[in-house]
């Protein structure tokens, strides 16, 4: 199966199954002499493993990195490093009724028509399980974007609707220690409130939600991004819609632009430089100097514990519910898989600007 691999000259193949022995991810062309410990890359995924948010599994989901390759004495040697991750909580069981019959909302059916079979225990490669390789090479990918002086975080912007306050980012110089602190990475206490009420609901009905992630880069040089097809917004967009559940990308002021006139869109400039920054940071593919932002869409879990319409691989009709231990919405789990992904963008570029002599 090709299309495992990320990046030019930052190069991540993840690798594994949600219910195999292990997954985790290889990166080639790190560079040498960066300082790396295992616990720098658990801290990310521990920031992945489901929270006591009612969002999250009840899985429970150690995820324990182990370093195989490509670090010596603590320091990255600039050959591929090898990262692996037990699978220790799978209970394949769940899915035994299931093997036969196409869930809703799922790879299930796309897969088994691509390859005439699939792994039907926990959706395999389309597994969620499958971002643990995302956030580990991330982990590593932050190391060289830090170094390049920029910073990455992602926040809840809504769940099932319910949005943060519009001055949620702008009130006090504490948003940020506030996203840290939430279950839900959200910036709003008072909205996360909210949506852990919806969410406990959701959940009893048996139904899940969905919502919307935004991504904030700082401290970004002007010039990353490579005319013509391999532009930042393009890049960042492909990155972020290759993970499970997003249904849309945003960058700067987004779909909003459609209904508004060049003269409100258009970043003035003076001699201090843009004067504001409706693009999100990037002009005909290529950083401006500016903060980065985006945003994902996210659409609901699709394993619902509702009956639900479906066929089975010989085309019979079933009714099925889908049992066992999921998310109810795929916030906050996805939001340090959306800063993973922009890290592995950001690292590439970097290392392609500076290759470039820039
Ligand atoms: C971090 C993460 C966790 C997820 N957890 C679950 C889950 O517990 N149950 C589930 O049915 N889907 C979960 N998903 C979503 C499915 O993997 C995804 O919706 C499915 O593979 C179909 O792909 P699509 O949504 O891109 O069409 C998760 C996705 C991510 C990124």
């Amino acid at each position: 199966m090709a299309g495992n691999r990320w990046g030019t000259l930052f190069c991540v193949t993840t690798w594994g199954e949600s219910h195999g022995p292990a997954l985790g991810a290889v990166i080639d062309g790190c560079p040498a002499g960066i300082r790396l410990t295992p616990e720098e890359i658990q801290r990310e995924l521990d920031r992945r493993r489901p929270s006591t948010s009612a969002a999250s599994t009840s899985r429970a989901e150690k995820d324990r990195v182990e370093i195989l390759s490509g670090v010596f004495e603590g320091q990255t040697t600039g050959t591929p490093i090898a990262l692996l991750v037990r699978n220790t909580d799978a209970r394949s069981e769940h899915y035994d009724e299931l093997r036969n019959v196409f869930r809703p909302g799922h790879g299930d059916y796309t897969y088994w028509k691509k390859y005439g079979l699939r792994d039907w225990r926990g959706g395999g490669r389309a597994s969620g399980r499958e971002t643990v390789g995302r956030v580990a090479a991330g982990a590593v990918a932050r190391k060289v974007v830090r170094a390049a002086g920029m910073e990455v975080i992602a926040y809840t912007r809504s769940i099932g609707g319910i949005g943060i306050s519009p001055d949620a980012l702008t009130r006090d110089q504490h948003w940020e220690k506030r996203v840290r602190e939430s279950p839900l990475y959200c910036p709003d206490p008072q909205a996360a409130s909210a949506m852990e009420e919806r969410l406990a609901a959701v959940r009893k009905e048996g139904d899940t939600l969905g919502g919307v992630v935004e991504i904030l880069v700082r401290g970004c040089p002007a010039g990353l991004g490579e005319p013509v097809f391999d532009k930042m917004d393009a890049d960042l967009a492909k990155a972020l819609m290759s993970i499970g559940t997003v249904k849309a990308v945003e960058v700067g002021e987004g779909c909003a632009v459609a209904s508004k006139n060049g003269s409100e869109i258009n970043d003035p400039m003076d001699a201090a430089g843009f004067v504001k920054n409706s693009a999100g940071g990037i002009l005909a593919g290529i950083t401006t100097g500016q903060d980065l932002v985006c945003r994902v869409y996210c659409k609901p879990i699709p394993s619902i514990a509702l009956p639900q319409q479906t066929v089975d691989e010989s085309g019979r009709e079933r009714s099925i519910r889908v049992g066992g231990r999921h998310d109810i919405c795929v916030i906050p789990r996805i939001v340090p898989v959306c800063e993973a992904m922009v890290l592995l963008v950001l690292a590439d570029h970097w290392l392609r600007q500076k290759a470039g002599g820039r």
